[in-house]
């Protein structure tokens, strides 16, 4: 009998390519496992373990045998310690009923563009952008309009500059400040005209504050405490980054109750509750002390101002002061054209090749002269791969 192997895949599984820093990531687990002593800046996690308390909450709820599948959207505690969070950190005011938990951040966004998006909507998206952003726009069918930034203002998009790319067809922002790759924070002021300008509009926010409170300077703030926010900003959180509990898959969603709702529809046929362990540890997360979330921002700043000073003395490299989250995005344009290499992509892959260092090239966020630099790493680590870059770099000339 003919043998003939099925081989055909869905269109839109075309539409998208494996996360670039999974990928870079993925390379570097494979040579550690090898037995190279890489360093690992390429990771977008904390270096610290989840705090005491949370763990211990996750090992009652076992004990206690709150080992079951919960709501879809999340237990009816973790949404009241939710918005309860939100009240105190940002002045919001969402009731449970407005409030979805999601398996992780990453997942939220992804129900809530697919709740939101139909085919041939446009999205903005600023650039330089989080990996995934684009890629979760195109599986639900919407088209992806990238928005420059300035390298100038650290990476900060400018309302005037989304202004310009709206057209009939924008059915939503996404704004993530701080923001990964850049660690840039869109100054407030700035915040308050995108709104104006989305309120004005009919436009939505997809408001991704999952590095919300790794702030070096500014104030917390959230778009959804504009007055009108909770008709026009949908809320993208996550603890992954917060309580150092990235392995846990804990986000969550707020936003209007119907479109809560609608992505609700999606989590009940998909991945119904998140682990019911990891929910009751994110209770205690968000409505235990927050001491961690303090000391690992502290610990951050001392690492940004090493890493910038480091990456600064080397030749042919600039950066930019990252304003939040835990990364650098150096501009390496400067080394181009120095033994072979012209693109980020190929400096990352010959940096890992020859000093064993993992790096992720801009190209995976939107730009086509920079490298992103994870400085959640020990101090000991940023030394070591800071020195072995600086060596690589000298070698090249
Ligand atoms: C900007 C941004 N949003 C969302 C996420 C998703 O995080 P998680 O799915 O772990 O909650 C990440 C993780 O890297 C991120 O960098």
């Amino acid at each position: 009998m003919p043998v003939a192997p099925p081989s055909v895949l869905a269109e839109r599984i075309s539409r998208i390519s494996v996360s670039a820093t999974m990928k870079v990531a993925a390379d570097a687990d494979r040579l550690r496992r090898e037995g190279h002593d890489v360093v690992d800046f390429s990771v977008g996690e904390p270096d610290f373990p989840t705090p005491a308390n949370v763990k211990q909450a996750a090992i009652d709820a076992i004990n206690k045998n709150f080992t079951k599948y919960t709501p879809a959207g999340g237990t009816a505690e973790l949404k009241a310690a939710i918005v309860q969070r939100h009240k105190t950190d940002y002045g919001t005011d969402y009731s449970p009923a407005e409030c979805a938990v999601t398996v992780g951040g990453k997942y939220g966004i992804f129900a809530v563009v697919q709740a939101l998006v139909s085919e041939g909507d446009e999205v903005i998206i600023p650039v330089p952008y989080w990996v995934s952003f684009a890629d979760i726009v195109n599986y639900a069918g919407g088209k992806a309009v990238f928005v420059p930034s300035s390298e100038a203002s650290g990476f900060a998009v400018s309302a005037e500059a989304i202004a310009e790319h709206i057209t009939p067809k924008t059915r939503a922002i996404i704004i993530n400040s701080p923001s990964n790759p850049s660690g840039a924070v869109i100054p407030t002021p700035e915040l308050e005209k995108i709104f104006a300008l989305a309120r004005e509009r009919g436009i939505w926010i997809l408001a991704d504050e999952c590095y919300c409170r790794f702030l070096y300077d500014s104030a917390p703030f959230s778009m959804a405490s504009l007055p009108g926010g909770k008709e026009t900003v949908i809320v993208m959180g996550s603890l992954s980054k917060t309580y150092a509990m990235t392995g846990w898959r804990v986000g969550f969603l707020l936003g209007p109750k119907f479109v809560i709702d609608a992505c609700g529809k999606l989590l009940t046929h998909s991945t119904s509750n998140p682990n019911s362990i990891a929910q009751k540890a994110a209770v205690e997360a968000l409505a235990g002390p927050q001491d961690s979330v303090v000391e690992m921002l502290a610990e951050f700043r001392k690492r940004r101002d090493y890493t910038l000073e480091r990456l600064r003395a080397i030749p042919g490299f600039t950066a930019q002061t990252p304003q939040g989250a835990f990364y650098a995005y150096p501009n390496i344009s400067g080394v181009f054209g120095k033994g072979g290499i012209n693109t980020p992509m190929e400096f990352a892959s010959r940096l890992l090749a020859e000093a064993l260092v993992t790096v992720v090239p801009g190209e995976a966020f939107g730009t086509q002269e920079h490298i992103r630099i994870s400085y959640a790493a020990s101090m000991d680590d940023l030394k070591k791969g800071l020195d072995r870059i600086e060596e690589f770099v000298k070698k090249l000339a």
